[in-house]
């Protein structure tokens, strides 16, 4: 068993994401507990659990219990797989329904009666202890570390855009359509999507309306090592005349309004003809993560046009902009 922490920003999305790729892998989610996921899956996952944007860690599942008494019982019982030294470090969830605070130091003691050694200020292994309805302890195994996406966020790029979505919002979208080949972004702005799609390996295929966006994307890719690409100057409402392929995958983000990046044409007539120019594009099973302001209703036009609903999350970026992140399948 292993298990997973989710970040707490998009749970439902970050849960969802944890799901699409354990498919691809071969797993599934056994129980949630607030942020921490129990995940029935082996090392086989590994490679997809790598992949994901809305995590905080993984690791191996050693312990589970309904009181600290019990948990401290359970884990005498076990042979404790610590590499080098190790610390025990909590995680109180918001949740959390027990009195964790001697926790780390008696937990420490029994893993120490097994022979190892306790540093804590550079443990080898880090044992993790979350407090929620009930309580866990495990091994991790991957930290996804925040300052590996945030080189990536907007700023840090040669070819700067405001517009841009966080890198791991645009890895989870990445991730929710499945692709394990290849990704489209058809309104692709600086490439922030395209970024996270490439570094996973994936051929990226990009379109934008202005030029000096498709210049920008390259020299995004490029700057990130991506080299499997192809970006097109092009309108997402045409896309068969672009593209003689059909896609595996597709997201995008589209503009919400502003006049500079609709190039002039009125926002929800441009959202209609996008995912119907879309959907014609997509593989059948294929997968399309797409963002829309809630003032649009985005379900009610892609299951008009053919697509089923497999998610829809919501995220508040400021006072005026609420949105919703969709996941659509065509059948
Ligand atoms: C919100 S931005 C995309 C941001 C992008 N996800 C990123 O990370 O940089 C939307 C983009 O859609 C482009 N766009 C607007 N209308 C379009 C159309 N009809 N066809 C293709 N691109 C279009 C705009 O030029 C803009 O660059």
């Amino acid at each position: 068993m292993l298990y997973l922490e989710i970040l707490g920003n998009l749970p439902e999305m970050a849960r969802d994401e944890v799901k699409a790729m354990l498919e691809l892998a071969g797993g599934e989610i056994v129980s949630q507990d607030y942020l921490f996921l129990k995940i029935n899956a082996d090392e086989r996952a590994f490679s997809y659990l790598d992949r994901l944007g809305l995590a905080h860690e993984y690791g191996m599942l050693m312990v589970e219990a309904d009181s600290v008494e019990e948990l401290l019982d359970k884990a005498r019982e076990v042979e404790w797989p610590i590499r080098g030294t190790f610390k025990v470090d909590t995680e109180t969830m918001a949740n959390c329904r027990h009195s964790v605070l001697d926790l780390p130091r008696k937990l420490g003691a029994v893993i120490h009666a097994q022979g190892f050694k306790v540093n804590l200020s550079r443990p080898d292994t880090l044992v993790r202890v979350y407090c929620g309805e009930r309580l866990y302890t495990g091994i991790r195994l991957r930290f996804f570390d925040p300052k590996d996406f945030e080189k990536r966020k907007a700023h840090h790029r040669p070819f700067f855009r405001p517009i841009s979505l966080h890198p791991r919002v645009s890895r989870a979208l990445v991730n929710l359509t499945k692709a394990r080949r290849e990704l489209l972004d058809p309104m692709m702005g600086a490439g922030g999507i395209l970024m996270e799609a490439g570094l996973l390996g994936l051929r990226v295929y990009g379109v934008d309306i202005r030029q000096e966006m498709v210049e920008g994307a390259e020299m995004n890719l490029r700057h990130y090592g991506i080299r499997d690409y192809v970006l097109k100057l092009g309108d997402a409402t045409r896309l068969e005349e672009l593209f003689d392929k059909k896609f595996e995958a597709v997201a995008t983000d589209p503009p919400y309004g502003t006049s500079a990046t609709l190039a002039g044409r009125k926002r929800d007539e441009l959202y209609q003809k996008v995912l119907e120019s879309i959907y014609e594009v997509l593989e059948d099973g294929g997968r399309l993560a797409i963002a829309f302001p809630t003032s649009f209703d985005g379900k009610a036009e892609a299951e008009r046009i053919g697509f089923k609903t497999l998610g829809r999350y919501y995220q508040r970026v400021h006072k005026s902009l609420e949105r919703y992140f969709y996941v659509f399948e065509k059948e």
